[in-house]
């Protein structure tokens, strides 16, 4: 087996890195390996869309100011420039691969409204857009013969030598085995890490694998408190990630209400339901703290009769398996974790502090963010810097002779010794209490998650472990990052920093 350019994480932004690659380089030998088969991605869950300008009314500046003000002016101005003014051709690229879209009967785009966006300019399909993206770029990546596709196989850590990272170990739990497998780059394209909390709108294996991994080799990351939380999710005990209620439905008029019937996000936000989301999920939090019994419901019962089937039917079949009529019920909604607006520090070709380590998507902090990004500005972001990161490849890349490729395996161990890890269970609930309601929480000590880890770290150094051990790791791993942070009292207010405009 050979591999020059290793990807991990076959989402959109893993893809798209090995497509844009390899049209400018097909003599490169590109590996992408996935824990699972991709299907499990944020992407493939994407109800929303990609923000870019489509009409003339609108303009690059006006998506600018957006973005800047939706990330409380947090954000890299000229890495927002760049996205911003560069959206359009990534949707050009994926309509040129076969990414099809919501469109009136001339032929022009069907353009949606969500939140913090002054026009409609989100390009999407139905409510299904990233698993359409993600089913059509998949069929896409299958036509290419140096692409070698791993699933099934997660990757636990960087393998790094010299200062410089020299491939990756991973843990192939079906075979009890660990390879290690060397590359002259790696480019981690994990996605985020929302399964650090007890709510989510990403699958349960969205662990912060590649921030973890990044965290303990040492490399460079920024705004690792700036997690988004997203306002609108099903509230029926259940925490499945496909419980997401778009934003794309309060573009099209459906308003939050409380237990009264008021819109009381009028009380507070301007701008009421089309306000940024972490103003909203704010403004919900306030509203239910008032009354612990009391819910708030997004009411969609004045749309046109047929609108949720027609242009939501992922949200209607929902409703559907919770007994609910979004034509004649209220919605109950409660905030999620939603996305991770910091992560591993890269430039704008995705590169970071290790040399020959590249990140791209939602595992990497660009600086397009700021601390709340705005809504569907994540897949842009993702391709703008896939084909960043490519062009930068392109060039940059030398051929080494084969014999650098030799694989390494060892046979690992995994008895069912370790119990469950309850310790994570407590850290989801203190987090969300943080994040959520701002209250100081009762976090365990640094010293209680630096002792486990420690322990995990012994036995995954002696071949002792399994699926659910890498995933401990990984999210304690990350609650250490986090608990740094707070010792340092530099996430008082977090995520809400409205004070450091
Ligand atoms: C949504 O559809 O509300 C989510 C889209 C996004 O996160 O940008």
């Amino acid at each position: 087996m050979t591999s020059e350019i290793l990807i991990v994480g076959k989402g959109i932004a893993g893809m798209t890195s090995a497509i844009y690659l390899t049209e400018l380089r097909p003599d490169i030998q590109i590996t992408l390996i996935d824990k699972s088969d991709g299907s499990s991605s944020a992407t493939f869950f994407a109800q929303g869309g990609l923000a870019a300008v489509q009409s003339t009314l609108d303009s690059f500046d006006s998506h600018y100011r957006d973005t800047l003000e939706a990330g409380h002016f947090l954000n890299d101005p000229k890495i927002v420039r760049e996205v911003v003014t560069r959206a359009p051709e990534v949707i050009q690229d994926l309509s040129s691969w076969g990414v099809s879209w919501d469109r009136f009967e001339d032929g022009r785009l069907n353009l949606g409204l969500e939140g913090g966006h002054s026009f409609s300019r989100i390009v999407h399909h139905g409510d299904q857009s990233g698993k359409i993206i993600h089913q059509q770029v998949a069929s896409k990546l299958r036509n290419y013969p140096n692409i070698q596709l791993i699933e099934h196989s997660a990757v636990r850590d960087l393998w790094v030598e010299e200062g410089e990272c020299k491939g990756v170990i991973v843990y192939q739990e079906d075979l009890s085995q660990e390879m290690t497998i060397p590359s002259q780059t790696v480019i981690l394209a994990t996605g985020g890490l929302s399964s650090i909390f007890p709510r989510s709108t990403n699958a349960q294996n969205s662990t912060g694998d590649g921030l973890a991994i990044a965290l303990r080799a040492g490399v460079k990351t920024g705004d690792l408190p700036w997690v988004q939380f997203h306002p609108t999710v099903l509230n029926i005990g259940s925490t499945d990630h496909s419980n997401l209620l778009t934003e794309a439905l309060r573009g099209a008029d459906a308003y939050i209400i409380n237990e009264k019937g008021s819109r009381f996000l009028f009380d507070s936000l301007s701008k009421g339901e089309l306000s940024t989301r972490d103003l909203v999920c704010e403004a919900i939090w306030r509203e239910i703290a008032k009354d612990p019994n009391s819910n708030a419901y997004l009411d969609c019962r004045h749309f046109p009769k047929g609108t949720m089937i027609r242009s939501f039917p992922q949200v209607y079949s929902l409703c559907q398996r919770a007994n609910l009529d979004p034509e004649k019920d209220l919605l109950p909604i409660l905030p999620a974790a939603h996305y991770h607006c910091g992560g591993i520090s890269t430039d704008r070709t995705g590169k970071t502090s290790l040399p020959r380590l590249y990140a791209v998507g939602e595992v990497a902090r660009t600086g397009l963010h700021g601390c709340n990004r705005l809504a569907s500005n994540s897949i842009i972001e993702a391709l703008v810097f896939a084909k960043n990161a490519a062009a930068a490849l392109a060039l940059e890349h030398r051929k080494e002779s084969a014999n650098s490729y030799q694989l390494d395996t060892r046979k690992i161990y995994s008895p069912d010794i370790f119990g469950q890890p309850s310790v994570i269970d407590f850290w989801k609930e203190s987090l969300f209490e943080y994040f959520m309601k701002k209250s100081k929480p009762e976090f365990g000590s640094l010293q209680e998650i630096r002792d486990r880890l420690q322990i995990l770290e012994l036995s995954v150094e002696r071949g002792i472990y399994s699926t659910t051990i890498l995933k401990e790791r990984n999210l304690l791993q990350i609650y250490e990052a986090l608990l740094i942070f707070n010792k340092n009292e530099c996430v008082h207010d977090f995520p809400y920093q409205k004070n450091r405009i």
